[in-house]
């Protein structure tokens, strides 16, 4: 007899590729009674419910948790996190049942703040680039220390700027300028009202991507994007345009180093600086020489990497979230795909800069050798439609990446929509 699961109602915030991907998986959940996706898109609504309020308004949340008996919420984006979502369900009494997967605001400030995330970093010795922090109050003292330093530069908006906060420079006269555009003439708004000035780091980049129950971690695959819009990792830098998992170049040697050296440290920082972590980190990495240092924290999980990590997770996600929120992290058994998996993104022509929206999208169910998950499409007068920058991540398997990216390309073969742009080289530097 099929052994019976206590079942849950589960909500997904977000309405990326991502979010896609999460809501595939935890259908896929024995534990899973109703799955909302808010506000979600044209795949969500498909395997579903598409609630239309925004992730960062919490009161219209609240109000879709108790009206939907919702008993686990999934945090996709950083935003709501670094708002402090987790904190606003722990402190009313009417959710405060609900599990909510994802930091709390202190700890989310390790993506709210680049400072805050070098200070914790040095707190703990985990490996970063050098660095110091400037504010308008020493801007002159941000020109000397970067005279101490050899170019590139790299200059770091301290707060949230949507991707798009950091700066690097090859030449010493345009880190000045860009240094007071962004400190004095408010370049990023707020999150540049401190500016991080780091060492820059010279190797090949990949990330993590860590369980934390607050107490104990899981190592979920690594997994490597491909941020630039051009082929041959060149021109402006998007959200991510393909990932790769596993990332070929990390041995047994080189992760071993990763988790002794900075997922360790950085799970013990949790608790010695009181950072309650419950949810996924992040950890962006670049290799320099045979050892990892830490690029950067983000509290959730990356888009486009959730699409090849997740599809190559074999373990019940619900099971794992549950062990999460219970602190039970530690008894549970993460069971891995051995295939690749890449996914490459569409995007709408002319993103990451101006782009039109609206555009039919055909040909999707023609896909069945790869998984399509949808970003920005929606639903539109039973049509699929664009709606944003990055429009569809398509997923493969394959024994190996090459073969894994191969479906991915013939699989893109059968979707159309006016403009349609992708990278054709992704994996091409492994
Ligand atoms: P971040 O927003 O911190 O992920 O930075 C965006 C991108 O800038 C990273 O993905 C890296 O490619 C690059 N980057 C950031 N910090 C450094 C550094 N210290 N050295 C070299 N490249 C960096
Ligand atoms: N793909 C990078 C990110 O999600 O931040």
């Amino acid at each position: 007899m099929r052994k019976q699961f206590v079942d849950m109602n589960i909500l997904v915030l977000g309405s990326g590729g991502r979010e896609h991907t999460f809501a595939w998986k935890i259908a896929q959940s024995a534990h899973c009674k109703t799955l909302f996706v808010a506000p979600g898109n044209s795949g969500t609504d498909a395997i579903a419910t598409n609630l239309d309020l925004a992730v960062t308004d919490f009161d219209a949340i609240k109000n879709a948790v108790l009206h939907n008996s919702i008993d686990l919420v999934v945090v996709g984006p950083e935003d709501p996190l670094v708002q402090g979502i987790h904190d606003f369900f722990l402190n009313d009494d009417e959710i405060k049942h609900v599990s909510v997967i994802g930091p709390q605001k202190a700890a989310a400030e390790l993506e709210g703040s680049k400072e805050f995330a070098k200070e914790f970093m040095m707190r703990h010795n985990i490996p970063t680039a050098a660095y110091k922090s400037f504010t308008k109050n020493n801007v002159e003292e941000g020109y000397k220390f970067l005279e101490t330093l050899n170019p590139p530069y790299v200059l770091k908006a301290d707060g949230l700027a949507a991707g798009k906060g950091v700066l690097i420079l090859n030449d010493i006269d345009e880190a000045k300028t860009e240094l007071k555009n962004m400190l004095v003439d408010a370049k990023f708004g707020e999150a540049s009202t401190k500016v991080v000035i780091e060492e820059f780091l010279d190797g090949i980049e990949l990330s993590c991507f860590v369980l934390s129950d607050g107490k104990d971690y899981k190592i979920l695959p690594t997994a490597k994007d491909y941020k630039r819009i051009g082929e041959g990792d060149t021109g402006l830098n998007t959200g991510g345009m393909g990932a790769v998992s596993p990332v070929p170049f990390a041995t047994t040697d080189f992760l071993n180093k990763i988790e002794n050296q900075i997922v360790k440290p950085t799970i013990e920082g949790f608790k010695k600086d009181n950072l309650p972590y419950v949810g996924f980190v992040f950890i962006g990495l670049i290799k320099v020489g045979n050892d990892p240092k830490v690029i950067e924290y983000n509290v959730r999980m990356g888009d486009p990497e959730t699409e090849v990590v997740l599809p190559r997770l074999k373990t019940d996600i619900v099971e794992i979230f549950k062990a999460m929120s219970n602190q039970t992290l530690a008894n549970i058994d993460i069971e891995i795909d051995e295939r690749a998996a890449t996914t490459v993104v569409l995007v709408s022509g002319g993103y990451p800069e101006a782009y039109q929206k609206g555009k039919e999208i055909t040909g999707i169910e023609a896909v069945n050798n790869s998984l399509a998950f949808h970003a920005g499409a929606k639903l539109q007068d039973e049509k699929v439609v664009t709606s944003g920058g990055r429009v569809m991540a398509i997923t493969s398997y394959g024994n190996t990446y090459q073969e894994a990216i191969k479906k991915s390309y013939q699989s893109i073969e059968h979707i159309h929509f006016d403009k349609m742009y992708y990278r054709k080289d992704i994996g091409f530097d492994l």
